[in-house]
């Protein structure tokens, strides 16, 4: 939905700017020291990137972790999952549930194979394929291809509401217009710091800045977050 569909134009913070930076410079000196080393994040192969986050999109890392590098080892291509039946790819991706995923897969290989071959670099071409939304295609595009592409998933926009715009509803359509306008914004300029940039966004939303609990005491954004201001605020009657 665009920003007009959703409601009139988004207006965003007037020093997102200079607050994005900020947030991102230190977001990324954390994250070179505390991400996790996960299979996903040691390949730039677009097929490799692809699976790993539609795997990722409805199960958790630990699981997908059992599962990963058998897939891959049984399915190293797309041209492999293209030549395969939909059953067998289903059989595949047993113990991740959510069997939509693979038919997608299925699909999406044969459309790709069939159009010649190569998985788009453009969020915009990859958001055509079958199963992939705009959370995959903005992970496809800056994880494989270093594009400058925005992703925003659960964890994600939890983060930069808490982070930027405290009071946004990111369960409107309004609300998430608004949080995919941040992500957009405070994108970092070259390839190399997207990746980083938003790989670190999805690993303070999964350890630091959780569902269940904020972790503000350890983390590297707490200075420059509106929740925290407003935390602090309250425990210190405003002083
Ligand atoms: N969830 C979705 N994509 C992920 C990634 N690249 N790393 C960790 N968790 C994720």
């Amino acid at each position: 939905m665009t920003a007009a569909a959703a409601g009139g134009a988004i207006r965003l913070p007037r020093d997102l700017p200079e607050r994005g930076r900020e947030f991102t410079r230190r977001l990324r000196a954390w994250y070179r020291v505390h991400a996790r080393d996960l299979p996903w994040r040691r390949t730039r192969d677009p097929w490799a990137v692809l699976v790993s986050e539609l795997m990722l999109q409805q199960t958790q890392v630990s699981r997908v972790l059992l599962k990963y590098d058998e897939f891959l080892g049984r399915y190293p291509t797309l041209e492999s999952v293209a030549r395969s039946s939909s059953r067998r790819v289903q059989e595949a991706w047993s113990g991740l549930g959510y069997y939509a995923r693979a038919r997608n897969l299925h699909r999406l290989a044969r459309t790709v194979v069939g159009g010649g071959g190569a998985l788009p670099d453009e969020p915009e071409a990859l958001r055509r394929l079958p199963g992939v939304g705009r959370y995959t295609a903005g992970a496809v595009a800056s994880f494989a291809y270093g594009r400058r592409a925005a992703l925003v998933d659960t964890n994600v926009a939890r983060v930069l509401r808490r982070v930027f715009t405290r009071r946004t509803d990111p369960r409107t359509a309004r609300g998430r217009a608004r949080l995919w306008a941040i992500a957009e914004r405070i994108l970092p300029r070259s390839g190399a710091a997207v990746w980083s940039h938003n790989q670190a966004l999805m690993e303070l939303g999964a350890l630091v800045c959780t569902a269940r609990v904020r972790r503000c005491t350890i983390c590297p954004v707490a200075a420059a977050c509106d929740t925290r201001r407003a935390d602090l605020a309250r425990t210190t009657g405003g002083r």
